[in-house]
């Protein structure tokens, strides 16, 4: 795959270069720690020479050359180059001093030994290099995985980047220790992520630093700032996201307590995010998701027969916990499950079941738009955020957690904290989301997450497939016209994606 002669007398700023006297050689200059001013310098002096410089990398290089380099340094450089080369052609990574042995002689000198670059070489056993694919919905993500240590680390980071609203960053670092989810070894060294992708510069640094030290001063800085922990408490209130926390902690706000006592306009949402912030702030068991579920089979089987109920989110993923429990309600006669929702409210309120709710009904149907428009990525379906009141077997050893926030008020006792105390009982948070038969599929991928898998699915269908999915539907754009399914599996095939199943979608 040589480039002609001719093609090759010319770079990208449309320079002439002096004749190629030795066209099998074909140098490409790594710029990292050499600098671009000397970089240019080398490239000018090679060319005059008669040597074949390349301005960008690609598989016609046969010489890579840097300055101050590692091998190691060099490798991981060349692992991020893409397309891959897929040359049988040899290239070699070599020190500056082969190039300037080459000027000095006026010819490229063979290469010797302390020309070479030392790469680490892998264990053969190491084929990640092979496995670990570029977007998270190509992976299998395990519920349980390595590398904890590394992955908290950089989820903080991206939960601070987000407290800045610094989306692209939060996304980077969410990407990086996603990617380390999916890996099936402890991480000991930055050798054994050569070839894992994803992982930025600073997620590489953060890294490398925890692997030699054990902590990351950054991360550590993070944990340990003010405005961190507070919008960390702030936002994990129902109905609270960043901008209201972020301008609460302005104004002095350093727990959800203090948002009653000050007497701060809030939300009902909020209001109920607040009183109810203890049991709230503890995590739900598998066990209380399934007496949920059965308590929602109950009010929607009493409202209309036939009714499909099925348990979504994270514990579809096989989580023992979570912060909420989601449901996709639907019936296998299309139309029928139109107005559903207000009955099985009714029902739930009849019974006392019910702390909060909020209902938002189904706006998807108005949505012609969407041959015009890209498919949007909120959705429209009928839906409804609740609060449960779950009465706790008189045995609970819950104990509300004593969270940092530990004055929210109003929250009845919990079961078992009272020796003499029969039942208690807990709030719960609960999605309800209602979709027709024909929808279910894509509800129920976008439904069962989880959030990072989710999204990357979507891009892939957008970068690589020309596709917008989601929760309704999945539109290809260059046949211009909706792809349907009636499972996920038939999704995954649409996108050209294997088949992942939920318990891999720990993203
Ligand atoms: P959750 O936020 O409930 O996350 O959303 P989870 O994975 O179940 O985790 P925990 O245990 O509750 O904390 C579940 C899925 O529903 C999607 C999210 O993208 C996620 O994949 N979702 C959530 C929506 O599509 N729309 C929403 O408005 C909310
Ligand atoms: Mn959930």
């Amino acid at each position: 795959m040589m480039v002609p002669l001719k093609r090759r007398k010319r770079d990208v700023s449309g320079e002439t270069h002096d004749a190629i006297k030795y066209p099998h050689v074909v140098i490409f200059l790594l710029e990292r720690r050499m600098g671009s001013s000397r970089r240019a310098f080398l490239t000018r002096l090679g060319r005059s020479k008669g040597f074949h410089v390349e301005e960008s990398f690609s598989t016609v290089v046969t010489h890579v050359v840097s300055e101050g380099n590692s091998g190691g340094e060099v490798q991981e450089w060349l692992d991020t180059q893409a397309p891959r080369r897929q040359t049988h052609r040899p290239l070699h990574l070599l020190d500056i001093s082969w190039f300037t042995d080459s000027m000095g002689a006026s010819r490229p000198v063979d290469i010797e030994d302390r020309h070479m670059l030392e790469v680490p070489t892998l264990p053969i056993c190491d084929a990640r290099e092979q496995t670990v694919s570029p977007y998270a919905c190509q992976r299998r993500t395990p519920l349980q995985h390595h590398n904890s240590i590394l992955i908290d680390a950089l989820e903080v980071l991206a939960e601070n980047a987000q407290f800045h609203e610094s989306e692209g960053r939060s996304l980077a670092f969410r990407k990086a220790g996603s990617v380390l989810k999916a890996l099936p070894l402890d991480v000991q060294s930055m050798e054994d992520l050569r070839g894992v992708p994803c992982l930025g510069e600073h997620s590489q640094r953060v890294i490398k630093e925890i692997l030699k030290y054990g902590v990351s001063r950054e991360v550590k800085a993070v944990l340990e700032s003010e405005r961190y922990q507070v919008l960390k408490v702030l936002t994990s209130v129902f109905g609270v996201g960043v901008k209201t926390a972020d301008r609460w902690f302005r104004e002095g706000v350093r727990t959800p307590g203090e948002l009653v006592t000050s007497g701060r306009r809030l939300t009902r949402e909020q209001e109920a995010g607040v009183r109810h912030y203890k049991h709230l702030s503890i995590p739900v068991t598998r066990a209380e998701a399934r007496a949920i579920e059965r308590i929602v089979k109950e009010a929607v089987l009493a409202v209309l027969p036939g009714v499909q109920l099925t348990l979504t989110g994270g514990f579809r993923r096989g989580k023992q916990t979570g912060h909420d429990v989601d449901f996709l309600i639907t019936h296998p006669e299309e139309g029928k499950e139109e107005g559903l929702l207000p009955k099985v409210i009714s029902w739930l309120e009849s019974q006392d079941l019910l702390l909060y709710n909020k209902m938002n009904e189904n706006s998807y149907g108005e949505a012609k738009e969407l041959h015009s428009r890209p498919v949007s990525s909120m959705d429209r379906f009928e839906r409804c955020f609740s609060i449960f009141r779950l009465d706790q077997p008189a045995s609970g050893t819950q104990q509300p957690g004593a969270s940092s926030a530990g004055e929210a008020q109003g929250s009845a006792p919990l079961g078992g904290q009272g020796a003499c105390e029969p039942r208690g009982w807990k709030a719960v948070r609960v999605d309800l989301v209602v979709t027709p038969i024909s929808q279910f599929a894509f509800a129920l991928l976008g439904w069962t997450g989880s959030q990072h898998f989710e999204r990357e699915l979507r891009r892939w269908a957008g970068q690589e497939k020309q596709m917008s999915l989601n929760s309704h539907a999945l539109f290809d754009r260059r046949q211009k016209k909706f792809l349907p399914a009636s499972s996920e599996e038939e999704i995954f095939t649409h996108l050209g994606l294997d088949y992942i199943p939920p318990s891999e979608r720990n993203a």
